[in-house]
């Protein structure tokens, strides 16, 4: 079952215009929350983003927090599935003709769920691979845009390179991955991208800063060069779907002689007792 429009209905009988913006120009944006044993997981904070997202494009939420929530858990409750990662994407709507201007039309609303395989602790123990690329995308990247034609030509090159993300720069600063947050850690500090026009605010990156205490690091905000990261005694990625990944191998060399730093295993217990509050 999805939802398109006010209606669950199966996949396979969901269509939408070929006059919808979205279709036409990839004029929307979209949202992706998981959920775990069949709780939404930090909905207020994704539903603040995805507010953003839709004021900084012009078009108005058409729902209510309180309507987004039922219309949400009653589509996972279609499911067996306790873990899912739920798809949502909103788009400027159908107009009558194809034009880069836009009138007030209505907002074409599709939501589907997916069922969500977290890896075990031993599984992402294992390390990671990674490659890194210039950041040749727009300077919005704080919206989350349906428009990903750069970020899918990297994550097309990921599985070229059999490698689980791209780590981006911009002017020899790294901002984020093609589809995922980007930390170091380097003598017990980690740092991140600041948040800005260069990256995608992640909600779980927010989750990793909040968490920074708990295993005893400071945190710095600050930007980092690729010459950084060679040096770093980490590398992790972050994002709803993949949680916090270590990153061990970039562009073919080892961070931190392949080894994962103890801070990890840490952030990884946390983040899992988030998730079972
Ligand atoms: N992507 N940066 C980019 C460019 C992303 O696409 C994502 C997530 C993140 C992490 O955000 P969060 O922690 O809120 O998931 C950062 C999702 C998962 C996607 O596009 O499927």
């Amino acid at each position: 079952m999805v939802y398109l429009n006010g209606h669950f209905i199966a996949k396979n009988k969901a269509s939408i215009s070929v006059m919808d913006r979205g279709f036409l120009f990839g004029d929307g944006v979209y949202e992706v929350i998981p959920v775990y044993q069949g709780k939404i997981f930090r909905l207020t904070e994704h539903l603040q983003r995805l507010q953003n997202s839709l004021d900084s494009i012009q078009i108005t939420n058409p729902y209510t927090s309180k309507k987004w929530k039922e219309i949400l858990t009653k589509l996972n409750h279609f499911s067996s599935e306790s873990d899912q990662s739920l798809y949502l994407q909103i788009t400027r709507g159908a107009d009558t003709q194809r034009k880069h201007n836009f009138d007030i039309l209505t907002p074409t609303v599709y939501i589907e769920a997916n069922p969500l395989i977290a890896k075990t602790k031993s599984q992402l123990e294992v390390g990671f691979s990674a490659i890194t690329r210039k950041d040749i995308r727009w300077h919005r990247c704080d919206i989350k845009s349906t428009s990903l034609l750069a970020n899918i030509l990297y994550a097309q090159e990921a599985k070229q390179h059999q490698v689980e993300e791209v780590i981006l720069s911009r002017n020899n600063e790294i901002t984020e991955g093609a589809t995922s947050n980007v930390f170091i850690l380097k003598d017990n500090t980690l740092f991140t991208h600041p948040t800005g026009p260069n990256i995608l605010s992640g909600i779980t990156r927010d989750l990793v800063i909040s968490s920074a205490k708990a295993c005893k690091l400071q945190l710095q905000k600050t930007p980092f060069s690729l010459k950084d990261i060679q040096h770093a005694d980490g590398l992790w990625i972050s994002s709803s779907t993949r949680e916090i990944m270590p990153i061990t191998l970039l562009d073919g060399q080892p961070i931190n002689q392949g080894k994962i730093h103890p801070a990890w295993s840490c952030m990884y217990n946390h983040y899992q007792q988030l998730k079972n509050d």
